[in-house]
This record gives C-alpha cells, sequence and structure tokens, in this order.
C-alpha cells in the first residue's frame, strides 16, 4: 500500500458499504466536506468476498473493488467489535454474528451467552474496543489506510435504540450510557474533527482522513 500521495477528495465518492447504518454515519462525518458519497448498493455494485485476515485488508478489498467497478475513488469501512473475554470475538465476523437476516438482537444475545460461559460479569471482565479501518482507493491503483479505535465495555443489559450493531451494548470510557443511547453527534464526539473531540473510532478514522485528504468548502 502507498502512502506517500497527499489527494483531496472531492465530488462524488463511491462508498463501498452496503450496511446502512454504517453509510449513514459516513454520510453525516463526510457532510462538511463538500464530499458527495454514493453507495455500491444504489450503484448496483457486487458485493466482493471479505476474506481477508485484518480490518484493513478487508477494507482494500471492499474499497478496490468499487473503485474498479465505478471509476470514482472509493471509500470502504471495515469494522466490528472485539470483545477480550472472547479472544477477540466477533471481530472480523462481527457482521456475520447476525446472521444472513442482519438481525443484531441474536448477535447481541450470542455475545452475552458467552461472556456469561466465561463467567464475564464484572464491567473490568468485559473489556472490549471497536475497530475502523478506512481505505480510500482511486481508480490509478493509490490507496491510503485510517484507523480509528474506541476502548470500553459490554454491558449486561442492552440500553438505548439508536446506532446500529453492537451499540446498545458498548459504553465508551469515561462515559455512563451506550452508543445505542447516543445520538449521532455524540457517538461521533462533540468536535470529531480534532483528535481530542472524536470519540467513535469511524470518528476518529475520520478525523485522520479529513487531516490527510479533505478540505471544508470555502
Ligand atoms: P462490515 O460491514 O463487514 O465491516 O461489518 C461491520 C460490523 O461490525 C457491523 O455489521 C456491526 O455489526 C459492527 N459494527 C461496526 N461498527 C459499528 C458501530 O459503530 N456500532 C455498532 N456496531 C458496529
Amino acid at each position: 500500500m502507498t502512502m506517500s500521495g497527499h489527494r483531496l477528495l472531492s465530488g462524488k465518492v463511491v462508498s463501498a458499504t452496503h450496511n446502512q447504518g454504517k453509510l449513514r454515519e459516513m454520510r453525516e462525518l463526510l457532510a462538511p466536506y463538500g464530499v458527495e458519497l454514493v453507495s455500491a448498493g444504489e450503484l448496483g455494485l457486487p458485493e466482493p468476498v471479505e476474506d481477508g485476515t485484518m480490518f484493513s485488508e478487508n477494507a482494500a478489498i471492499k474499497a478496490v473493488a468499487a473503485t474498479q467497478a465505478s471509476g470514482l475513488p472509493a471509500l470502504s469501512d471495515d469494522s466490528g467489535v472485539c470483545i477480550d473475554a472472547l479472544d477477540g470475538a466477533p471481530g472480523l465476523f462481527s457482521a456475520n454474528w447476525a446472521g444472513p437476516g442482519k438481525d443484531f438482537a441474536p448477535a447481541i444475545a450470542r455475545v452475552q451467552i458467552e461472556l456469561a460461559k466465561r463467567g464475564a460479569l464484572k464491567p473490568e471482565q468485559r473489556r472490549a474496543h471497536f475497530v475502523s479501518a478506512l481505505v480510500i482507493a482511486w481508480p490509478d491503483g493509490h490507496q491510503e489506510l485510517f484507523e480509528g479505535r474506541v476502548f470500553g465495555t459490554i454491558t449486561e443489559q442492552a440500553r438505548g435504540a439508536s446506532g446500529f450493531g453492537y451499540d446498545p451494548i458498548f459504553q465508551p470510557d469515561g462515559h455512563d450510557r451506550t452508543f445505542g443511547e447516543m445520538g449521532s453527534e455524540e457517538k461521533h464526539g462533540s468536535d470529531w474533527s480534532h483528535p481530542a473531540g472524536a470519540l467513535s473510532h469511524r470518528a476518529r478514522a475520520f478525523q485522520a482522513l479529513a487531516a490527510a485528504c479533505l478540505r471544508k468548502p470555502a
């Protein structure tokens, strides 16, 4: 992967994601920068097989497939939640735990069952982090990678209906509410365009992307 070029992203960019929750957050995070995000789903692009062994590899697979199929720069977020007591699971398989119906109630139930089986009931035994690996790929083959993480605990009860995926059971450090109880603005962070102001893994990755490749229109 080449990290040399410093390219400004503007105009139309394809989002390689087919996940509506992620797409909404990516659109929110790009809104101030004059970038129009069209989704791979809207363009009818196929979903490539994600057979990488790291978030960054899967993000690159999706971004390269989307830029090649569309001829536009493509942005891909590969993400997931890694739970210490489960040896990092569900990790790369965070989406798979929800099954083909993409229903996160059973995925959340499975997390709770697996933690209970290991006797992980106290908050300090329920440490976890979200990861977001963001890759931009251009049609000429250039790629850039930005990563963000947020650390916290898996709560005993699911709380809140905001966000998506595992948000109702993830309470970031320093907060007493889960991502599911936070609105988007709070989940991204009060001023996510500065390193200290970004909260979610995705906002942290976008903060690095913005610093390298985005400018607010004058
Ligand atoms: P991907 O589309 O293969 O990257 O799957 C990412 C999966 O990780 C999603 O389907 C969610 O289950 C989970 N995930 C990633 N980011 C978040 C988040 O911000 N909140 C809750 N769940 C997330």
